[in-house]
This record gives C-alpha cells, sequence and structure tokens, in this order.
C-alpha cells in the first residue's frame, strides 16, 4: 500500500511537532518564574554586587522600569513583606542628554535641602544630661516623631555603623539618654563588649550581602554581615536610629536596605556620605554614579522619609568625583526621619 504509508508519516510528524512545542511551552514557563524577564536592561550600577556591563537600552528607557522576582528564601517573621527587587528604580537624567553637570546640580541641591523642619535636635535639651552634643549627627525630638517617646520611656534602640576610630560622643549621649546602643565595629578586640547600662559593641561588619561561608570560615577576624541578618539574629524588629558612618560603603548599604525593605524598620537615618569618589562597587561613568546616589535618595522619599537636616562639612576636601568645580564637599552628613515609622 504505497499510499498509506506518508499518511501514517505525516500524522507521526505532526505529533512530534505538537509535543515539541508541548515541551518548549513548559520549559519556557518553568524558566519565566525564575529569570527576571529583562536581565540585559539592567542599570550600568550593578545592584546585586557585581559589575554589569552597559546596554544599549539603558538610556532610552530612563529607569521607569521595574524588575522583580520573587525569592525562594525569603526571610521570616516580617509581616507584609514585599518581593525583593533585583535594582533601584532609576530616576529619569536631569537633561536630555545626559550630563555630569546637570547630574551633579540636580543631587547636589538634594542634599542640601531639608524637606521638613525640626525644631529639636539635639540632646542636651534633655532631663540629666548635659553633655554637650558635637553637631553634625542630628536626630528629630519633636514631640511629633516617637523618638522623643521612646527615649522617655527607655525603649530607643541605636545602631551604629563604623570603622574604628572615630569619636563616639553621639552614641555616648544616646547611651546616656536611655537609649540601647549597639556600636558596630570590626576593629574591637572580643565579640561583644558591653561598656556602661546601655553600651554595647559588636566586632560585626554591616555589609550589603552575606559573605562567601568559605571566606568566613578561613579570616576568623572578619565578622561581615547584612544588617536585616544581624536584626534577625539579635530579634530586634525595630532600630529607632541608624547611624552610619562606613566610608563610602554607605552607598551599596543604603541599597541594600531599601532592595529589602530593612529600612521601613528604621526610625531615623543619619548616614554621612562620601562623594569624592563613586564609593564601593558602584560603577559607570561620571553621570551614571550621580544619577545612582540621587535615585537611592529618591527611593528613600518614596518610602516617607524626610530630610530634616543636611550637613556640609567644610573640613574635608571640596570635592565630587574629583572633581572641584562643583563647590560640593566629598563628605555631607544627611538626617532623615521616617513619617511613616510608630
Ligand atoms: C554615561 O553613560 C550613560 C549610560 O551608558 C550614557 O547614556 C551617557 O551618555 C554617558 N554620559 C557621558 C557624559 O558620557
Ligand atoms: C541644641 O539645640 C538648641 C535649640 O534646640 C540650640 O540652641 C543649642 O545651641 C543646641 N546645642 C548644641 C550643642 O548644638
Ligand atoms: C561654596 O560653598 C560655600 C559653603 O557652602 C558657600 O559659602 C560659598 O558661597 C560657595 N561658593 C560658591 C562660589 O558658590
Amino acid at each position: 500500500m504505497p499510499k498509506e504509508r506518508p499518511l501514517w508519516r505525516g500524522a507521526a510528524f505532526r505529533l512530534c511537532v505538537l509535543s515539541a512545542a508541548l515541551l518548549l511551552c513548559l520549559q519556557l514557563a518553568v524558566r519565566r518564574s525564575w529569570c527576571p524577564e529583562e536581565r540585559p536592561r539592567l542599570p550600568a550600577v550593578a545592584a546585586s554586587g557585581r559589575a554589569v556591563p552597559q546596554t544599549r537600552g539603558t538610556a532610552a528607557a530612563p529607569g521607569r522600569r521595574r524588575v522583580t522576582y520573587v525569592r525562594s528564601g525569603r526571610r521570616g517573621g516580617r509581616p507584609g513583606r514585599k518581593t525583593a527587587r533585583w535594582h533601584i528604580e532609576l530616576q529619569p537624567w536631569a537633561s536630555p542628554t545626559p550630563s555630569l553637570n546637570y547630574e551633579a546640580l540636580r543631587f547636589l541641591k538634594y542634599i542640601s535641602t531639608s524637606q521638613i523642619s525640626c525644631e529639636h535636635m539635639n540632646l542636651s535639651s534633655l532631663r540629666g544630661n548635659s553633655e554637650a552634643m558635637k553637631r553634625p549627627w542630628s536626630v528629630c525630638l519633636d514631640e511629633r516623631f516617637s523618638l522623643i517617646h521612646r527615649l522617655r520611656n527607655k525603649q530607643c534602640r541605636l545602631y551604629s555603623l563604623g570603622l574604628g576610630n572615630d569619636d563616639n560622643q553621639f552614641e555616648i549621649s544616646m547611651a546616656n539618654s536611655g537609649c540601647e546602643v549597639h556600636r558596630f565595629d570590626p576593629s574591637i578586640k572580643s565579640a561583644h563588649i558591653q561598656e556602661g547600662q546601655h553600651l554595647w559593641y559588636h566586632r560585626l561588619s554591616v555589609d550589603w550581602r552575606d559573605p562567601n561561608p568559605a571566606i568566613a570560615a578561613h579570616k576568623l577576624h572578619s565578622n561581615t554581615k547584612k544588617l536585616g541578618t544581624i536584626l534577625n539574629e539579635f530579634g530586634h524588629q525595630k532600630i529607632d536610629v541608624l547611624k552610619a558612618d562606613v566610608e563610602s560603603a554607605e552607598w551599596k548599604i543604603l541599597e541594600n536596605l531599601i532592595l529589602e525593605d530593612v529600612v521601613e524598620q528604621i526610625g531615623q537615618l543619619v548616614f554621612e556620605v562620601h562623594i569624592h569618589w563613586p564609593g564601593f562597587e558602584v560603577s559607570g561613568n561620571d553621570s551614571t554614579v550621580v544619577r545612582y546616589w540621587y535615585s537611592l535618595l529618591r527611593e528613600l522619599e518614596l518610602k516617607d522619609f524626610r530630610l530634616f537636616h543636611t550637613y556640609k562639612d567644610l573640613s574635608k576636601p571640596q570635592m565630587l568625583l574629583k572633581k572641584e568645580a562643583f563647590n560640593a564637599s566629598s563628605c555631607y552628613t544627611l538626617s532623615w526621619v521616617n513619617t511613616r515609622w510608630k
């Protein structure tokens, strides 16, 4: 039967194609749930801690894109936690054609302008604490925010991130005002030291990622963790004040706090920011870097943080990304209050 064979073959062929298509569909569906769809469009500034190669699409799609993925190993215990993101949302460029000049002007104006006024910013006004507070570390003690009430009720908690040898006046004053103070400093001698009733030192440095366990095992003295991890391990739900003076690691740490929603557990932020170079693991050309800094701070604003104090350090080199043209200082201290925080 010469006519029947091609017929049978045709049917088998069609069946084959159909099952192949089905398989492909299945495979695609599985992969889709694992991968962020638009990986190649990641911005120049890598959010995942790796340098990401620059692609064409970046300038044309100014950061309105939001790549999300569902984490498999989500941390438990935090109610209402949203899905984590790969990277922050980049703001549009400050000008139609990217230029360092416009980016710098926008950024410097932003960090020099308070968004909310705060009347009581130092601790010397508190009863029983006559020590003069050293500016620029300012917290907001206005009655409408919870910090002053939590200080009075001795419920306050301060986390301070530093890298040794800076002065501890702020921490000591906060401790004397009744705040539980945890100072994280990798340079101290033992793992935990208690100094006075309310002041603890921990030999830990806060990073934007957890360390590779293989490396951590070899280097006994380098104990590096993400802030969210430390909070979990200490069993702390909230931090009233987070102070950070971490020599340019603040950008990636801040990014990590935003991406993992840890920032929502913090009442006030007091950060020293450094702008004489891009900062650890921040990459891209100068305008890209400044746009990234600006976008990070706008993310804070989106989460209802308001800048109430800004301090330009005139004692440090006056430069932005190694340039003196902008009359900027390499170092600013910025204080925000989380207006959503209770
Ligand atoms: C910097 O990089 C961005 C992104 O690749 C690009 O669009 C922009 O033109 C560059 N800016 C300058 C001033 O070279
Ligand atoms: C503390 O704040 C008050 C106003 O609230 C101000 O008059 C005083 O000079 C400040 N003290 C220090 C040491 O900054
Ligand atoms: C540079 O900054 C200082 C301090 O903020 C300010 O007093 C000065 O007027 C500025 N100079 C120029 C040329 O803008």
